[in-house]
């Protein structure tokens, strides 16, 4: 089958192509299994080698591919063809609200600016158990934060959301996953400094509950959920009496 994609250009050092514009690009023997991250390959080994986008697994583990495919934050490794409408031509743009440095190419460092800010390592200045095994903890403990683990940062959630397109100092689902992952950690010891971090202007209370980042995650991580939870651990000025259900996903 032949397959168009319509695709988001932007180049600053080339004059005509330094403000962005729309470009049409044909390819012909698709088969509704390939994916968009190999069409894009194709495009760019086949017909315009100055196409430019970021990526490495190509296996939906790295997070660096996130795009918008058909005007929703997709991974284009793990979109095929028969996902999406090919009848007509597949839109393909940068992720919105993160500076474009070209075509597919986003400045991600505000983005890891907020990640940073919510200290996302563990914190634990107790000496090391004597008989060198790792600090335990009970199941039910590990499962408080077990969703929030599987964030590859790729941004598909802060950069789906509405309120951090209005105002880029929120800092984000993304960062508050990741917060909560060491926030529910009962092995960690730095659960206060965080929250502190979130219960700024610019931290949790900016989420309005859109809850365009739950659906735009590829991991399937209950963005809100968490979210949710981190709100309430501030209101309650502790992380005790939350009980988090294991995700269920639909
Ligand atoms: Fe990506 Fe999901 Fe992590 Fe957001 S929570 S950065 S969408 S993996
Ligand atoms: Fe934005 Fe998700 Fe909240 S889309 S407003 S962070 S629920
Ligand atoms: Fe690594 Fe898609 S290229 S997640």
């Amino acid at each position: 089958m032949d397959v168009t994609f319509r695709i988001r250009r932007f180049n600053p050092e080339i004059p005509g192509k330094n403000k962005p514009y729309w470009e049409n690009f044909t390819l012909n023997e698709v088969d509704e299994t390939d994916r968009v991250l190999e069409l894009l390959h194709r495009i760019k080994w086949e017909q315009d080698g100055t196409l430019t986008l970021r990526r490495a697994c190509a296996h939906g583990v790295c997070g660096s591919d996130a795009m918008r495919i058909n005007g929703v934050n997709k991974l284009a490794c793990k979109v095929l063809v028969k996902d999406v409408n090919a009848d007509r031509p597949i839109q393909v743009e940068p992720i919105l609200g993160l500076p474009v440095l070209k075509d597919l190419v986003v400045d991600m460092e505000p983005f890891f600016e907020h990640y940073r800010a919510v200290m996302p390592y563990f914190v634990n200045s107790d000496p090391v158990p004597a008989d060198g095994r790792e600090r335990l903890q009970t199941q039910e403990d590990r499962e408080k934060f077990d969703d929030t683990t599987k964030c590859i940062l790729c941004a598909a959630c802060t950069t789906s959301c509405p309120s951090y397109w209005a105002n880029g100092k929120y800092v984000g689902p993304a960062a508050i996953v990741q917060a909560h992952r060491f926030i529910f950690d009962s092995r960690d010891q730095a659960a206060g400094e965080r929250l502190d971090v979130l219960a700024e202007p610019n931290g949790v209370w900016r989420c309005r509950t859109i809850y365009n980042c739950t659906p735009a995650c590829p991991r399937e991580i209950q963005v809100t959920r968490a979210i949710g939870e981190v709100k309430l651990a501030i209101r309650n000025g502790s992380t005790e009496g939350i009980i988090t259900e294991p995700a269920t996903h639909d």
